[in-house]
């Protein structure tokens, strides 16, 4: 257990909301009236949902179908477009001026586009890919830094119905071969490069590299002139953005899809060594995408400026930076590089610059500027932000503090959000004008959101720490894992005899029915609140030619949550330079953010009779902590004492 999950034990401190009268949920009272509505009548609830927030093509009649469950399906006769839901419903309703894009390149250049400007863009740049021979159902791979052509091929995949399958710019040219090969794409849009920390990082040549092999279904690359770094240029297969673009017609039909039609497949670690490409669906996701927005950060489209921080390449970038601020007709501010460049102030300054009204990010981001010290958000206006939000691991509770008195000023209130790749949104939130916030918890489910801590037996606890789980479908989870149907009812259903959806995280509920995460149960790592499982870093260590056996675990870290340690047993006495060379290894097979922080070479690893590596105790041994875990399975009691007199 991290030392920031012990400090989150002892919080007992209560903020109460601010008043706020223009928001629909005032108080807990509203919360709970709500909550009733869809206790009494579920699914007539839902339905009254999905009719006045999503335009529909074709009415849907049935809600909530769960006679193949846990393959549930939602309001599944109906059709609709998402891209119209997103742009063309705002253009209809006469907003076509307004600001749906507010983008931010890492040297400073701006582009606002409108919602006007959005929908010409995408129509010519779903015409652009319909020339390229996608059609409905095709997968297609985007490979970007974060510029707005990645949001518009995201819109112009669901114009036409193609499938989309985000992989974050970080990752190495094999991951990305990993992902275009199992999600079976037959093109990839990616862009010669973008900036990062004041230099290009290339992007196009980690492309050419992964389709050296395996990848026979790419039929073309599409490429977007960024960084203007020279790249090579494959007569045939390449084809440059703009020039495909500008021969296009700035009108395209948008189609009616059914709302199970698949959105997206988005690919996350598991517990085992490889990635699952987890699917979306089309309706169901967007509703949620969409109402998430008004319930966790009551956001007003007509005057709030939304940031959230996260790539498009995660899930958080999916929905909150685009599809939820963009289905809602709202503003979305986009920016290309790190947070930290040229200086500490760059978060704050684009604050300003952009009269940001609710602004999102990760834990790790706040520890990190926390660091950097308060002379840099003080240096600018900040009045502007009215709500705050954290997502992606726990947040200790000094850094809500920092969070909550630098930064909002004592005004604003702490949204912390949990919920998952697989949930699509929000689950867990203090909703910001009507649930008192405690430092360190996620608060409460949603409306028509029915979650629980379990035991091992699915028997609720109410004291101490269980395991996490949903009770009752919701309209935004996975429908499945992209081609493995099996692993997906291993992993998320068997556990509770397919009654609960298990989450993989620990958790505890306190007297006041409040939500508090601790962390995973299973063998995923949370860096920077970046997802990775052990076992996909220690294939990639293992693949290596002097490594005999590696065991990856997490030991907490002041900044990142939790850092990456790997225990490494070689097959012959280490050379020098073994350890830079095992780093650069990983970062070629899955990419930088993988990279172990520690590597502790060990002569043999800890494992029980029946030969199963005992993680638990590395983790202690990781940390630097006394041995909390049971050694009695253990095989060979010395390893503990070697582990320890080498590290
Ligand atoms: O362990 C939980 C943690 O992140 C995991 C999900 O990771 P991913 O699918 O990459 O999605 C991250 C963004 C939604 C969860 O199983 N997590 C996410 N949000 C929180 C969190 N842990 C604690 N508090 C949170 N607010």
């Amino acid at each position: 257990m991290s030392e920031s999950i012990l400090s989150v034990l002892d919080e007992t401190r209560v903020f109460q909301p601010p008043y706020n009268d223009r928001t629909a949920f005032q108080s807990m009272a509203d919360l709970q009236a709500i909550q009733q509505e869809f206790s009494e009548n579920f699914e007539e609830k839902w339905r009254q949902l999905a009719e006045q927030n999503l335009q529909w093509r074709k009415p849907f009649s049935v809600v909530l179908n769960e006679s193949k469950a846990p393959f549930y399906t939602w309001f599944e006769d109906g059709a609709l477009n998402l891209s119209e839901n997103c742009i063309d419903r705002h253009v209809q309703q006469g907003l076509g001026d307004r600001t749906a894009i507010i983008w931010e390149g890492e040297p400073g250049d701006v582009r606002r586009i409108s919602y006007q400007q959005l929908l010409d863009e995408v129509c010519r740049a779903a015409n652009g890919m319909k020339q390229l021979g996608i059609e409905s159902g095709d997968r297609v791979v985007i490979y970007m830094p974060m510029i707005p052509e990645a949001a518009i091929t995201m819109l112009a995949c669901t114009r036409i119905g193609a499938i989309h399958s985000v992989v974050f710019g970080a990752f190495s040219s094999h991951a990305l071969r990993e992902r275009i090969h199992d999600a079976g794409a037959k093109l990839v849009v990616t862009a010669d490069g973008g900036y990062r920390r004041g230099a290009v990082h290339a992007l196009k040549p980690k492309v050419d590299e992964a389709l050296e092999c395996n990848c026979d279904t790419i039929e073309h690359v599409l490429v977007v002139k960024r960084g203007e770094n020279p790249v090579d240029w494959q007569a045939g297969r390449d084809v440059e953005w703009r020039a495909l673009l500008d021969a296009q017609p700035a009108q395209c039909e948008a189609l009616a899809l059914n709302a199970e039609h698949p959105l997206f497949i988005l690919y996350t670690s598991g517990s085992t060594g490889k990635p699952k490409g987890i699917v979306h669906s089309t309706a169901g996701y967007l509703l949620w995408a969409h109402l998430t927005m008004t319930y966790s950060f009551d956001f007003r489209p007509a005057e709030d400026v939304f940031w959230c921080t996260a790539d498009v390449g995660w899930i958080t970038g999916h929905t909150y930076s685009v599809y939820g601020p963009l289905s809602n007709g709202g503003t979305t501010l986009m920016y290309e590089g790190v947070p930290t460049y040229p200086d500490a102030g760059r978060l704050w300054k684009l604050c300003e610059d952009h009269a940001v009204s609710v602004f999102y990010t990760a834990p790790t981001a706040i520890r990190a500027l926390i660091k950097a010290g308060d002379a840099w958000p003080e240096k600018y206006d900040l009045s502007r932000l009215r709500v705050l939000g954290t997502v992606g691991e726990p947040i200790n509770p000094e850094a809500w503090m920092w969070y909550h008195r630098v930064i909002g000023q004592d005004r604003c209130p702490i949204v912390d959000t949990w919920w998952q790749t697989e949930t699509g949104g929000h689950m867990l939130v203090p909703m910001p004008f009507a649930v008192p916030t405690k430092p360190g918890s996620a608060a409460l489910p949603l409306p028509g959101i029915y979650a629980a801590v379990v035991d091992q037996e699915g028997e609720p606890v109410t004291e101490g720490g269980g395991l996490l789980v949903i009770t009752r479908p919701w309209p935004s989870m996975l429908r499945g894992i992209w081609g493995d149907d099996q692993r997906y009812i291993d992993t998320y259903w068997r556990k509770f005899n397919h009654r609960y959806y298990f989450a993989g995280d620990g958790a505890r509920i306190d007297q006041d029915g409040y939500f508090w995460i601790m962390g995973r149960v299973d063998d995923v790592l949370n860096v920077s609140g970046h997802r990775l499982g052990s076992m996909e870093i220690e294939s990639a260590l293992v693949s290596h030619p002097a490594v005999a056996e590696a065991a990856v675990v997490g030991r907490p870290d002041e900044l990142k949550g939790e850092a990456v340690y790997a225990f490494v047993v070689l097959k012959q006495p280490a050379t020098e330079n073994l350890k830079s060379e095992l780093l650069k290894h990983v970062t070629q097979e899955i990419g930088a953010i993988a990279r172990p922080d520690d590597i502790h070479f060990a002569e043999n690893l800890p494992k029980t009779r029946s030969g199963k590596i005992m993680r638990r105790l590395l983790r202690d041994i990781a940390a630097g902590r006394d041995i909390t875990s049971d050694t009695s399975t253990l095989e060979d009691q010395q390893v503990i004492q070697q582990l320890r007199d080498q590290p």
